[in-house]
C-alpha cells in the first residue's frame, strides 16, 4: 500500500454525501439505529439499495438476524439526529418518535426519504459488512434540503 489510513481517509472524505440513519428491530420489537453515510442506490428493478455496518457495530447482530432494515434520509434540520444515532448516549430513542411500517424497521418522522426494506443479502466488505435491501414501501418529500457530510465535517447546500 502506498498510502496510510489518515491519506485514506482524506481521499474518501472528498465524495460529499447525504446522510442517513438507518435502522432495525429485533424479534421482540426493540429498535436499533445508527447513523451512516455509506448509503447507496444499487438497482430500480427489482429496487435495491445497501450501506455498509461496521462489524465492530453494537448492532451488528440485530441487522443480520433481523431480514429487515430501513433508510432513513435526514434533512438539514435533522442534525441533531445524526449526533444522537453516532454518538454512544444512554438511549439513543428516548424521546425519538418513530413508526413501523411494512416491515417493522423504525421510521424516523420528519426525514426527507424513507425507505422500509427486507434484507435481500448480506456481504462479505472488509471490517464492514455490505447490507443490501429489497425496498418495500417508501415515502420522500417533495421540498426540503438534505443534511451533508463531506471532508469530515457537516455541510449544506447553499442556494
Ligand atoms: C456522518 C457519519 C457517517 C457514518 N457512517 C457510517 C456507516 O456508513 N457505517 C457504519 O457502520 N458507521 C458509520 N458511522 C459511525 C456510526 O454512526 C457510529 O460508530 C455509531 O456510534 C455506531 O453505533 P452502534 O455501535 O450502536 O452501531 C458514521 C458516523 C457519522 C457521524
Amino acid at each position: 500500500m502506498s498510502f496510510d489510513r489518515r491519506a485514506f481517509r482524506n481521499a474518501l472524505g472528498c465524495f460529499a454525501t447525504g446522510i442517513t440513519v438507518v435502522t432495525t428491530a429485533n424479534d421482540a420489537g426493540e429498535p436499533f439505529g445508527l447513523t451512516a453515510n455509506s448509503f447507496s442506490s444499487v438497482s430500480l428493478d427489482p429496487p435495491l439499495v445497501l450501506f455498509c455496518l461496521a462489524r465492530s457495530s453494537n448492532a451488528l447482530d440485530a441487522f443480520t438476524a433481523s431480514g429487515r432494515f430501513a433508510v432513513n434520509v435526514l434533512a438539514e434540520t435533522q442534525r441533531d439526529l445524526s449526533v444522537r444515532f453516532s454518538t454512544a448516549i444512554g438511549d439513543r430513542w428516548d424521546g425519538v418518535e418513530w413508526e413501523a411500517w411494512e416491515t417493522g424497521a423504525p421510521i424516523l418522522k420528519g426525514c426527507l426519504a424513507s425507505l422500509d426494506c427486507t434484507t435481500e443479502a448480506v456481504h462479505d466488505g472488509g471490517d464492514h459488512v455490505i447490507l443490501v435491501g429489497r425496498v418495500k414501501r417508501l415515502s420522500s418529500l417533495a421540498d426540503g434540503k438534505p443534511l451533508l457530510y463531506y471532508k469530515g465535517d457537516y455541510a449544506r447546500v447553499e442556494e
